[in-house]
């Protein structure tokens, strides 16, 4: 640097994934086999609400709806594009009234609905949502993860399928071990 700044360098994918702040993850899809997996090890149901934080195309909603019949499904995805695309499907499949997406940040989003929580971020990106998930998921809700933990939290299950793993954590017990604060304690007792 000619005039004495500090370079930074920004990978891009940061650019592509909405922005060095809001970026939990770049854009890699979950094969269907794996989506079909870890759907499958959330055990979905008819009455289940499935959340997709980071939905890229909208695959494992659709899949939710239509291999799973869970009741409804709903997407976060920071991308607009991204957005768009997964609205396309979901309008082109007729599946607008089972699913909804919201082109913003998921850690801003509302989550208290989902009763099962699907997640293909980074080390990083589960981090940066682990609080939210710990205060704001619903009692009994399924969290399953394609490839990345969520340090210090308990397993309830975790699998390897075509090289992929998967890891399923249930609220509240996931957060039993390192959480024996008040919060958790609140959380389980609240009176
Ligand atoms: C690895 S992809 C997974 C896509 C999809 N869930 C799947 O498994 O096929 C992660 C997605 O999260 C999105 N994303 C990253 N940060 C986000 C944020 N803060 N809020 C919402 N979406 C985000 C990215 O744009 C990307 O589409």
């Amino acid at each position: 640097m000619k005039d004495g700044t500090i370079g930074l360098f920004i990978p891009c994918h940061f650019y592509q994934t909405g922005g060095l702040l809001t970026s939990l993850a770049p854009f890699v899809p979950t094969p269907i086999e794996i989506v079909k997996k870890m759907l499958e090890i959330a055990s979905v149901r008819q009455e289940d609400t499935v959340f997709d934080i980071g939905c890229g195309d909208g695959r494992i909603l659709i899949i939710a709806i239509k291999d799973f019949n869970a009741k409804k499904a709903v997407g976060f995805e920071i991308r607009e594009d991204l957005y768009n695309r997964a609205m396309q499907e979901v309008k082109k499949q007729g599946l607008e009234d089972r699913i909804s997406i919201v082109n913003g940040n998921a850690l801003d989003g509302d989550i208290s609905e989902a009763t099962v929580i699907t997640l293909y971020l980074t080390t990083f990106g589960n981090e940066k949502l682990k609080p939210k998930l710990g205060n704001e998921a619903c009692m009994g809700t399924r969290i399953i993860s394609h490839s990345f933990v969520f340090s210090d939290w308990h397993l309830s299950k975790s699998e390897v399928y075509f090289e992929h793993k998967l890891y399923l954590y249930t609220i509240p017990e996931a957060l039993l071990i390192q959480d024996t604060k008040p919060s958790l304690l609140k959380r389980l007792n609240p009176f």
